[in-house]
């Protein structure tokens, strides 16, 4: 029999426990093993569920008991997952969350720990939910260069942006539907800042480039400055506005990253992606571009990947076949987002329509305005492609005109 003990009851985990015992018998056999859940650890009191039994309070239980070995992390955030998880490597057992937030900061230092104890350290449901990612990268599409990902990261935002832009919701009804609905983290602050999609990046940009991307590289925006007049430009321009995490691999070694919202045209197949779906966009050098497609978000899909990687885990019983990827100790992985080039839409109010575009069409050149009907103090423009650096001092001098600046969004060609 092989013990397996779940450390956190919150959403994910009773999700893990529910797929678990629905289908128990079919992964016994597609593991060729028994396997059952011997502890639930959570702090709360569950004595109406039918498996009370389970419940622990204390993580020694876990780690002491040598007929544990599968460990599933499920409580999230850094502080105590972080020394729990390290312990169990370190004990013989193997180790499978959903955390991006202890990936992101600690997947590299943990990997080598799995490795060095002969265990596996699994983090399929950290990135997009129920869509199997992390395992493609580092498996099916081995044999590429993969060159650039970039994709749709986070559920609960392009919940909020659906709900934004299909029915001119607004940004704070939309977010109290997201949380209402069980999408939204605890803090809805990580989803809406952007801080969700840069750790779910950073991960897949380590995966695939070979070399831990830390988040406090990456430039990262939210929607939280966004508006419903943002999201009516982008429509009048051909489009939609998408958060967007990205990473490409640099000719030096060095990655260029970044999460920020973005316009994305109609054409786009990640203009369509709507709701609480993720899509993951991966430019390999062999297959040219792969999309993955799923629910990012929610309790059954994430629990759905978390219960693969038990039964993964459990196949592997003695060997660790978890990838490996160097660490950064530096944070220096990626370069700075101000050299980046890019063609940037810019909200501009103006008290005199002649001025305002004399003034934009001498410090941007050839632009390409956008308009909105029956509004006559304020327009928009793409500017052409300029770096980062540039579109930001261009901008100050336009507030120095007397130009009010109010708002912009990267254009994206993806
Ligand atoms: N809050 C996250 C999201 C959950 O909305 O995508 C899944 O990681």
């Amino acid at each position: 029999m092989l013990n397996i003990a779940v450390m956190g009851h919150g959403v994910v985990g009773s999700g893990v426990l529910e797929v678990f015992y629905k289908n128990r018998a079919s992964m016994e056999r597609k593991a060729n093993k028994e396997m059952d859940i011997k502890y639930v650890l959570d702090l709360r009191e569950f004595s109406d569920l039918p498996y009370a039994d389970k419940f622990i309070k204390d993580f020694e239980l876990i780690v002491n008991d040598p007929e544990i070995s599968i460990v599933v992390e499920v409580m999230g955030g850094l502080d105590p997952a972080f020394t729990y998880v390290k312990r169990c490597l370190e004990a013989g057992k193997s180790v499978v969350t959903s955390n991006k937030e202890l990936v992101a900061a600690k997947g590299a230092e943990l990997l080598k720990v799995a490795n060095e104890h002969d265990v596996n350290f699994f983090f399929e449901a950290s990135v997009g939910g129920g869509i199997p990612i992390i395992r493609p990268l580092h498996a099916c599409l081995v044999a590429n260069e993969i060159d650039e990902i970039a994709g749709i990261l986070n559920g609960t935002t392009n919940f909020i942006l659906t709900k934004m832009i299909r029915e001119q919701m607004s940004f704070t009804d939309a977010l109290a539907l997201a949380q209402k609905l069980g999408y939204a983290e605890r803090n809805p602050a990580a989803d809406v800042e952007g801080h969700d999609a840069c750790r779910k990046i950073c991960i897949l940009a380590s995966l695939a480039f070979g070399k831990h991307v830390y988040p406090d590289e990456v430039y990262t925006e939210g929607i939280t400055e966004l508006t419903l007049e943002d999201v009516e430009y982008a429509k009048n321009w051909g489009g939609v506005i998408k958060l967007i995490g990205r990473a490409k691999r640099l000719p030096d070694g060095k990655v260029a990253a970044m999460v920020s919202p973005a316009f994305v045209s109609s054409d786009s197949q990640l203009s369509s992606v709507d709701d609480v779906f993720n899509a993951v966009l991966v430019r390999g050098d062999a297959t040219g571009d792969v999309v993955f497609y799923g629910k990012g978000a929610g309790k059954l899909p994430t629990a759905s990947a978390v219960v693969a990687d038990i039964v993964d885990a459990a196949k592997a019983e003695h060997s660790s076949t978890s990838l490996r990827w160097e660490d950064n100790p530096a944070h220096n992985t990626v370069t700075d987002y101000l050299d980046a080039e890019v063609s940037m839409y810019v909200r501009i109010g103006y008290d005199n329509f002649d001025k305002a575009t004399k003034v934009i069409g001498d410090l941007f050149g050839e632009i390409k305005p956008i308009y909105r009907s029956g509004i006559d103090d304020e327009f928009a423009f793409i500017s052409p492609v300029l770096t980062e650096r540039e579109v930001s001092q261009k901008l100050e001098q336009v507030a120095e005109k007397g130009l009010q600046v109010l708002g912009k969004v990267r254009v994206l060609g993806y």
